[in-house]
């Protein structure tokens, strides 16, 4: 299970950056809840104030072309991809070397876009489970499921910005045909037990179908080597 989490850092000289209000919490619990239901976790996360939990391996990036480095990597190896991290849209054109003195900081700074990294992997996902988030203050639900047929995912997590640093939000889990789960004020550990437990019920519903359709018996999610998931196809 692959999981993402905290903000990314977009730099603009050596002190100065762009990023996103994001504290990393949701990440970090769907990460250890992963791992406490006996899957293999990789998390990586942008910076951060939190302790790394102990169980998944941890990979610590700060940009957005950094963070898709590192899941690109190990996308392949995945079952599952968990999106929880705030990705900066944007990036300055150019990072300076030296720290820019304010009277020569220019009237705006010029932008490029970042990779949408979720909508690129979710592309290539074929049977992987891939979960993205939304944080949305208008028309939740209709850009959230816009944002899940865009980017290809199973599942999208709706959240407002109150969620933002807090220990407990209330999110609306949307499926694809029109599932949806609310969960109100509901801690981040309860709702990374609902996320994991979205993304493990695709999992099997997608290998039973597989193994309907091959004839075969279906194999556990559990601790299994890729390659072995992968005889089932
Ligand atoms: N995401 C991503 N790469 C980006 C931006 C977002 O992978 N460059 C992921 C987030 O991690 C999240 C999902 O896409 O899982 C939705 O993010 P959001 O910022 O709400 O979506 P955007 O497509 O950037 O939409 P908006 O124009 O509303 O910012």
């Amino acid at each position: 299970m692959l999981v993402s989490a905290g903000p990314t850092r977009e730099y603009i000289d050596p002190v100065r950056y762009l990023s996103n209000e994001s504290s990393g919490r949701m990440g970090y619990a769907i990460a250890r809840e992963g791992h406490k239901r006996g899957h293999d976790v990789v998390l990586v996360t942008g910076p951060t104030c939190l302790r790394p939990p102990s169980g998944p391996e941890v990979v610590s990036v700060t940009s957005a072309r950094e963070m898709e480095g590192a899941l690109a990597e190990r996308f392949d190896d995945a079952d599952c991809l968990v999106m929880a991290a705030a990705v900066a849209d944007y990036r300055p054109r150019r990072r300076s070397a030296r720290k820019i003195a304010k009277e020569d900081m220019p009237g705006g700074i010029p932008v490029v876009r970042n990779p949408d990294i979720v909508a690129r992997l979710g592309r290539r996902k074929e049977r992987r489970v891939v979960v993205g988030f939304a944080l949305e203050t208008d028309h939740g639900e209709e850009r959230a499921r816009r944002k899940m047929r865009a980017k290809n995912l199973d599942w999208v997590v709706l959240n407002g910005p109150e969620a933002l640093g807090a220990r407990s939000a209330t999110v609306h889990i949307l499926g694809t045909d029109g599932a949806s789960k609310t969960l109100s004020g509901r801690t981040k550990e309860a709702i990374a037990r609902a996320v994991v437990r979205a993304a493990e019920e695709t999992f099997e519903r997608d290998r039973r179908e597989d193994a309907e359709r091959s004839g075969t018996g279906t194999r556990g999610s559990r601790r299994e080597p890729r390659a072995r998931h992968r005889d089932t196809r």
